[in-house]
């Protein structure tokens, strides 16, 4: 729960504008003008809404293309699959910047993409097994999120990380 609240921050930036305006602001209203004159509205705050119910839309997404498989109806299959590519789309989206998060988020996109279009083609078979990269697709890039973060945790706590580094190549080249 701790870890989410970092990321509630720029959910309720994407949210609303207006509010990032506001709170932005906010700090220097305080200071030049007296409390009682300005009772203005509360800025809100980051709500628990966000990245959290954005990120488990997914689920909805992903079973909207189980249950197009299941039934073979192709207008559900896509509908799930662009849903899914939209949502990757989003700024929200990009949680992570690093290279290997952008890659897993062209890879599932792709691979939506795919299943979309062999439903479309009326192979669900295939469709099926495309669906199954989809799934991998989610599971790799929640796989690299924790590491990610696990490896940001151990940095900050052990800053000599990279001395450590250094010094093991620093000791490669024989004298
Ligand atoms: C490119 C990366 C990426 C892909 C692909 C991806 N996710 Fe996620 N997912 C995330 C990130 C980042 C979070 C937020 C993790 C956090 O902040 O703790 C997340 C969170 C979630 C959560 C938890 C939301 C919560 O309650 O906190 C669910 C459920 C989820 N994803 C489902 C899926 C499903 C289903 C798929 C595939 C159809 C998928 N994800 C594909 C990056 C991805």
């Amino acid at each position: 729960m701790q870890a989410l609240n970092k990321w509630w921050i720029p959910a309720g930036l994407v949210a609303s504008l207006a509010c990032v305006v506001a709170v932005a602001q906010k700090p220097d209203t305080r200071k030049t003008e007296p409390v009682a004159e300005t009772p203005v509205e509360k800025p809100k705050a980051a709500k628990p809404y966000s990245l959290e119910s954005f990120m488990r839309k997914k689920l909805d997404a992903s079973s909207k293309i189980l249950e197009g498989l299941c039934q073979e109806d192709a207008a559900l299959v896509k509908a799930g699959a662009e849903e899914l590519s939209a949502m990757s789309r989003v700024e929200i989206w990009n949680v992570m910047l690093d290279a290997e998060y952008r890659q897993h988020s062209i890879e599932f996109r792709d691979n939506a993409a795919r299943v979309a279009e062999a439903a479309e083609a009326g192979q669900f078979d295939k469709a099926a097994l495309r669906w199954f990269d989809v799934t991998m697709s989610c599971l790799d890039c929640h796989d690299h999120v924790r590491k990610e973060r696990a490896a940001r945790k151990t940095e900050a706590s052990e800053p000599d990380a990279n001395e450590e580094k250094s010094q093991s190549e620093k000791s490669k080249p024989d004298k």
